[in-house]
């Protein structure tokens, strides 16, 4: 997909490789029983499917959708469920994955809407965080990158449903 317009921020191999200590860390934080991973949709879907298979124990997948950005770059401030879960989260121990965290609208919104249905324990895995976005206070357990406030696509991100299929993680310049 040859693109003027992008630059490469992180490679294939650097994200492959932060997904798999990522996954150890995670394995390591949860000692016993079954963990619950839930994938917002659509931007972290292949992170999901990596991070999964790099947590060497029986994990349940589920997926959520949530409606964010449109065609620009800039978050609307609403938030608003697409799709949701198919199975209850009640005593589980879940895990939010997220493709990244800006302004922490759509994670506050969703970490306040799960707890609700009382899971024994809630965090956030985010492969990116921009914390100079940050509007409102979200607690992000695991991090893969933090990443200057550039518009990034691929690996799963998005421009207007455009280069999610890329396998690193470019800005986009307009
Ligand atoms: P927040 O609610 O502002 O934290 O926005 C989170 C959502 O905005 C993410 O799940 C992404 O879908 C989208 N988003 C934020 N920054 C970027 C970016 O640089 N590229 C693509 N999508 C982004
Ligand atoms: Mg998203």
């Amino acid at each position: 997909m040859p693109d003027s317009q992008l630059r490469v921020l992180l490679g294939e191999e650097l994200i492959q490789r932060r997904i798999r200590e990522m996954g150890s860390q995670i394995a390591a934080d949860y000692p016993d029983g079954r963990l619950r991973l839930i994938c917002i949709l659509k931007g972290a879907c292949f992170f999901l499917a990596d991070l999964a298979r790099a947590i060497p124990r029986d994990v349940g997948l589920d997926f959520m959708g949530i409606a964010s950005y449109g065609k620009n770059q800039n978050s609307s401030g609403q938030v608003r469920v697409t799709k949701d879960l198919d199975a209850s989260i009640e005593g589980a121990d879940v895990l939010i994955v997220e493709d990244i965290v800006d302004s922490g609208v759509t994670l506050q919104y969703l970490t306040n809407m799960l707890e609700q249905r009382h899971p024994r324990s809630l965090r956030i895995a985010a492969l990116l965080d921009k914390p100079e976005r940050r509007l409102r206070k979200v607690d992000v357990a695991y991090v893969g990158f933090e990443i200057p406030d550039e518009f990034v696509v691929g690996y799963g991100l998005d421009f207007d449903e455009r280069y999610r299929n890329l396998r690193d993680i470019c800005v986009l310049s307009a």
